[in-house]
């Protein structure tokens, strides 16, 4: 995650080399051609063509400074001929963008595609007449689609917490993707570790000294939080066995572990009511968030990562929140499916149509 550009490629460059070493023989139907691959980049990029585009910033706690402004693509393909793979990228598709383009192969009702995982992101089909930014030509379909990067969406009308604030400002990229901080899996059990430790501090929740563990930053991940959260032993041993084994806290009362349990819930349930407005926003700027003209029409988003995959509480929470916000009429014509893996799958689809062998037919 940190480190210099030339390092990140070669590695994933290896891990390619390695697969391609395991792979049957049999499976390549065409053994002399290059291999096409889809490259899926979870990180706002400036996307130049299909198989290019410059890495704009980084996110989610990676920092290698001399990528940026680079053509990913352009990287990833000097770091292959360096380990003598004979592999061309034929589409570079952010994880929101593989998602959407997976759902919608399997569902053609999938209009979004959203992902709860160490960030957050969304992305969506919007007419194309309707985005002003777009200068060129109008596509023929009159569709395209857009990568909302709403991890990076901030408002005066999001409240903040002193504990986002001194997150946010001691991470590695302070001012930036705010909401991201508040909702994903990289941030939620360190915003716990800093409720734990000022109650700690200033509280003496843990006893007169403060734990040191806790003023480890990161220490406490979203998974741990996850475990306590749904820890259903009549003592709450998952809390107690979790405090010991990570932060060394040990003969916590049942009292204190429940008001531990509380604070992942409030934690958790701010960000999956979030999350769910965000996917909210997205129905009402497409017109389905009501039945339009007295018509019923289905709308499914897809989503992914492992925040929804793994934690069912923000999960379940996410999902009666948007029922909550879409009302009884329509939500039932708004449907979530999880799309695992949906962005590598939905990235090799879209290398497989722009692929440069067309089979030409025999006159
Ligand atoms: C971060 C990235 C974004 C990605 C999201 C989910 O927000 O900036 O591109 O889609 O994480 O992985």
């Amino acid at each position: 995650m940190t480190g210099s550009s030339h390092e990140l490629f070669d590695f994933i460059a290896a891990e390619l080399a390695k697969f391609v070493a395991g792979e049957d023989e049999n499976s390549h139907p065409f053994p002399v051609r290059q291999r096409e691959l889809g490259f899926t980049f979870s990180f706002p990029v400036r996307q130049t063509s299909v198989a290019s585009g410059t890495l704009i910033k980084w996110t989610k706690g990676f920092s290698i400074e001399d990528a940026v402004g680079e053509d990913v693509v352009g990287e990833l393909t000097k770091a292959m001929e360096r380990v003598g793979l004979n592999m061309r990228v034929a589409a570079l598709v952010n994880d929101t963008i593989g998602t959407l383009a997976g759902g919608t192969y399997y569902n053609p009702d999938v209009i979004a595609a959203v992902i709860l995982g160490t960030g957050t992101n969304a992305a969506y089909v919007e007419r194309a007449n309707a985005i002003p930014k777009w200068r060129g030509p109008l596509p023929k379909s009159g569709e395209m689609v857009i990568n909302m990067e709403w991890g990076n969406f901030r408002s005066s009308h999001l409240p903040l917490t002193d504990y986002d604030h001194a997150l946010d400002v001691e991470s590695l990229n302070p001012g930036e993707q705010i909401f991201e901080k508040i909702i994903s899996g990289m941030y939620l059990g360190e915003i716990l570790r800093r409720v734990l430790l000022k109650m700690a501090e200033e509280a003496e929740f843990f006893g007169d000294t403060v734990p040191a563990k806790l003023k480890i930053p990161f220490i406490l991940r979203t998974p741990h939080m996850s475990a306590m959260h749904h820890d259903t032993s009549p003592d709450l041993k998952v809390v107690a066995n979790k405090l010991k084994d990570i932060l060394e806290i040990n003969n916590t009362s049942f009292k204190m572990r429940k008001v531990i349990v509380e604070l992942c819930d409030t934690i958790a349930t701010r960000g999956a009511r979030l999350s769910a407005a965000g996917i909210y926003g997205i129905l009402k700027k497409l017109g389905r968030d009501a039945v339009r003209d007295g018509e019923k029409q289905k709308s499914v988003i897809a989503l992914d990562g492992g925040l929804y995959e793994h934690y069912t509480k923000f999960s379940e929470c996410m999902k009666s929140t948007l029922k909550e916000l879409l009302g009884e009429e329509i939500s039932d014509d708004v449907v979530i499916i999880h799309s695992n893996d949906g962005s590598g799958i939905g990235a090799a689809l879209l290398a497989a149509s722009h692929s440069q062998y067309v089979e030409v037919e025999e006159s």
